[in-house]
């Protein structure tokens, strides 16, 4: 197959639930990637839910997360909720088979954060967690710095 002839990459489908300013930094950065389709949302906010499905023509809305990660065709979702929901959420949407890329902190406490690990790797799908930062240049930067032995070990650091 030559270059010219190469077909398009799948459509990855995803939802989102959450509306708040987490959720929305989700929807906003979904929306600009090519290859990413926002199929779904949910959120407890019934005009501002009707305000993302709009903006987004995101073509489904639910006020429950147990509705949207049963819906046909989702291939993973962002979990934009307050932290005590990220373990039931992501579990149960691994259990479903779809991949997860879950809001810091990925949860309440180890076992939890464990709980959603072991359910990940029993289903073979992605679990994620949006340590945003980390994706940064600077800090992608001064990580490869430490890796190379470059600082020492650090003992202390101080940010803002
Ligand atoms: N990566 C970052 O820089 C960053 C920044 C801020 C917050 N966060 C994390 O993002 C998460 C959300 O924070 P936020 O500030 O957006 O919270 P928020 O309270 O503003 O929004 C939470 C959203 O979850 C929805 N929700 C709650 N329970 C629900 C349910 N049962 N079904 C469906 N929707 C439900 C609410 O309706 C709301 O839309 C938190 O875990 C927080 O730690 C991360």
């Amino acid at each position: 197959m030559s270059i010219q002839q190469q077909a398009t990459p799948a459509t990855l489908k995803v939802g989102v639930v959450g509306i708040g300013w987490a959720g929305q930094q989700h929807l906003k950065a979904y929306s600009r990637i090519e290859g990413v389709e926002i199929v779904a949302v949910a959120g407890m906010e019934d005009e501002l839910l009707a305000q993302m499905k709009q903006e987004y023509g995101i073509p489904h809305a639910f006020a429950r997360w147990e509705d949207m990660i049963g819906l046909e065709g989702l291939d993973a979702i962002s979990v934009a909720v307050p932290t005590f929901l990220h373990a039931p959420i992501s579990t149960a949407a691994l259990e479903r088979g779809l991949h997860v890329l879950s809001e810091k902190p990925l949860a309440r406490n180890g076992e939890e954060g464990r709980a959603m690990v072991e359910a990940a790797r029993k289903a073979g799908r992605v679990l994620d967690v949006a340590f945003n930062h980390r994706r940064r240049g600077d800090i992608q930067k001064l990580k490869a710095i430490i890796d190379d032995g470059r600082l020492g070990r650090p003992y202390y650091a101080k940010g803002s």
